[in-house]
C-alpha cells in the first residue's frame, strides 16, 4: 500500500472480530518493528506477545474497557531502561521514543495487514507489572491490541482524523 494511504488508512480500532491472528502473521508484525531506527541502534524494546486466556484476562484488568476485552492478542510493548541510550548532556532516556518508533512501524504493518490496532497508554501500571511479572529495568509504553476490525468498527472511527492545520503546529525559520 502506498505510504500516504496507508497513514490514512491506519485509525484507532475499538472493536475487534473473535478471529484468531496466525503466528505468521504476528512474526511480520515484530519483524516490522525490529528495522525500526533507535538511538545509537541500540534497540533497547522487549514486546510481549500475549494470546492465552489467562494472560489475557490480566492485562484487560489493567485497563477495563468493554472494547478492550474483544481483542484476539495484546502485545505490550516495553522499554528496557538497562539498555536504552542516555543523551550525555542531560541524562535523558531515549528508550520511550525508541519504542514508539516501533510500535509505529508495527501499527502500520497491521494496517496493511487489513488488522486493527490501538495505542493504549491508559493502563494500570502496577496491575501490568504484576501481570506480566516485569523485571524492574523494563517499563511498559503500552499495550497495543490487535485483530481483525469488526463490522462495527467503522462509523465512530470516522472523525478520527481530525488534525491540526500545518500552520497550527510549524515554526518557519
Ligand atoms: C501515546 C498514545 C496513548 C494513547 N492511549 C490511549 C488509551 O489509553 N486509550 C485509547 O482508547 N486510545 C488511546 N490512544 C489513541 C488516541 O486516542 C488516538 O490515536 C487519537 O485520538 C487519534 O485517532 P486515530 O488513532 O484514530 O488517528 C493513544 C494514542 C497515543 C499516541
Amino acid at each position: 500500500m502506498k505510504l500516504d494511504k496507508l497513514f490514512l488508512e491506519r485509525k484507532s480500532v475499538r472493536s475487534f472480530s473473535n478471529e484468531k491472528i496466525d503466528k505468521s502473521i504476528i512474526i511480520q508484525l515484530l519483524d516490522a518493528a525490529r528495522v525500526a531506527p533507535s538511538a545509537v541502534n541500540y534497540q533497547p524494546w522487549r514486546f510481549f506477545v500475549c494470546t492465552s486466556d489467562d494472560i489475557k484476562q490480566k492485562i484487560t484488568e489493567s485497563y477495563p474497557r468493554k472494547w478492550f476485552a474483544t481483542a484476539p492478542l495484546y502485545i505490550v510493548a516495553c522499554a528496557d531502561k538497562s539498555q536504552s541510550w542516555k543523551r550525555a548532556s542531560d541524562q535523558k532516556d531515549h528508550g520511550n521514543i525508541d519504542v514508539a518508533i516501533a510500535i509505529t512501524h508495527l501499527m502500520l504493518k497491521a494496517t496493511e495487514l487489513g488488522l486493527g490496532t490501538c495505542w493504549v497508554c491508559n493502563f494500570d501500571v502496577d496491575i501490568l507489572n504484576d501481570a506480566l511479572n516485569l523485571d524492574k529495568v523494563l517499563e511498559p509504553v503500552a499495550i497495543i491490541p490487535i485483530g481483525y476490525p469488526s463490522s462495527e468498527a467503522s462509523p465512530k472511527e470516522e472523525q478520527s482524523k481530525k488534525r491540526k492545520y500545518i500552520d497550527e503546529f510549524t515554526e518557519w525559520m
